[in-house]
């Protein structure tokens, strides 16, 4: 690709909508989610996790929703599952039996602290990589393409400040396992674009930065600031929600991923240009209205008002 081209990850369906309090959303809502994002150009949408419906419930029907996508819209498209353990990925693999290519690509989750991994997955940061890496190398044998995160990687909810070399450390154990890509969660979304540069001149020492990813929550409204530092340290790959969905169930009082809207609204008409399969958004290859249209839309099912900032300035104007 090129060195100007930038990739968004849309994690709405999956970061935003797993902390969703009250009744399921029905996999009809998160289908027609998933297929208007790739409607309006986006070419990797996270689209639910394989863990226990006990820890998460707004997962549960991950596997309905895969395989209710309509084949026409799957075509060159990504759609990430997260995968926790074994028992995930069993059950992946049987819907792979019955219904093949629904999905070609999971996502493995690791954390940089232990309280954090304790409260996500429910065991140490050692434990977790060795479940992940005979996820990975499972995943990989039956062909999938396996992307790894390291979360807590500037602020954790249990122990403040993390520790840089813990998410360097973890994020090349990741890579050397087999993901193709590391994405960085700042879960808590409070880190500031001075901590984001320390912690990635820290994991550079280990990492390509070509293969790292940003991954940033919004709580404090720094989220595209630290996009932005992030592309100007090398970084080409983000994670964003739609809408500004979201927030983390083991993260207490986080709110949602930085919003797709505003990161496409930050780089149209920059040197940067947005990959996907739009070709008549003028905002790149991702439609920035019909991104805006999707936010309020999935809102509204939610009960409320579209918080992408973007998003607000469209509808007003
Ligand atoms: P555990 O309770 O230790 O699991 O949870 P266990 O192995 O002892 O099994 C207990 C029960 O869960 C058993 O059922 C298992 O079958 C079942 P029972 O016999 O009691 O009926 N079970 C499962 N069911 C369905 N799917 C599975 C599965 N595994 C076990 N995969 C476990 C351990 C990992 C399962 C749990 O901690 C878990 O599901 N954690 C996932 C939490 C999660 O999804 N968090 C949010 C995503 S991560 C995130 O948001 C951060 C990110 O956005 C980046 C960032 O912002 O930083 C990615
Ligand atoms: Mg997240």
């Amino acid at each position: 690709a090129h060195k100007n081209t930038v990739n968004i990850v849309e994690v709405g369906p999956r970061d935003g909508l797993q902390n969703e309090k009250g009744s399921v959303i029905p996999a009809d809502v998160k289908v027609e989610l998933i297929e208007r994002l790739i409607e309006a150009g986006a070419t990797s949408v996270e689209a639910g996790s394989f863990v226990s419906p006990k820890w998460v419930p707004q997962m549960a029907g991950t596997a309905d929703v895969l395989k209710s996508i309509n084949p026409k819209h799957r075509t060159n498209i990504h759609l990430p599952v997260l995968v926790p353990n074994k028992k995930g990925l069993d059950d992946l693999f049987k819907l792979l039996d019955e219904h093949p290519g629904v999905t070609d690509e999971i996502a493995v989750f690791a954390a940089a602290t232990e309280s954090f991994s304790k409260a996500n997955l429910n065991c140490s940061i050692a434990e977790s990589l060795a479940k992940m890496s005979e996820v990975t190398r499972l995943a990989t044998e039956r062909g999938l393409r396996v992307r790894g995160y390291t979360s807590v990687v500037v602020w954790c909810p249990y122990e403040g400040r993390t520790n840089a070399s813990k998410v360097r450390e973890v994020t090349k154990e990741l890579l050397d396992m087999g993901c193709y890509e590391v994405s960085l969660g700042e879960t808590v979304g409070r880190g500031r674009p001075h901590e984001v540069l320390e912690m990635l001149e820290e994991v550079a020492k280990a990492v390509d930065p070509g293969k790292l990813a940003g991954h940033f929550h919004d709580t404090y409204g720094t989220g595209v600031a630290n996009m932005l530092a992030a592309l100007n340290f090398g970084l080409r790959t983000f994670d964003s929600s739609v809408g500004g969905l979201g927030g983390c169930p083991y993260s207490p009082g986080a709110t949602g991923n930085v919003a797709t809207e505003d990161l496409l609204y930050t780089l149209q008409d920059s040197p940067y240009h947005v990959a996907g399969a739009s070709t008549t958004s003028k905002s790149g290859g991702i439609d920035l209205e019909k991104v805006s249209d999707i936010g309020w839309w999935i809102s509204q099912k939610l009960g409320r008002e579209s918080v992408s900032r973007v998003g607000r300035a469209i509808k007003a104007r």
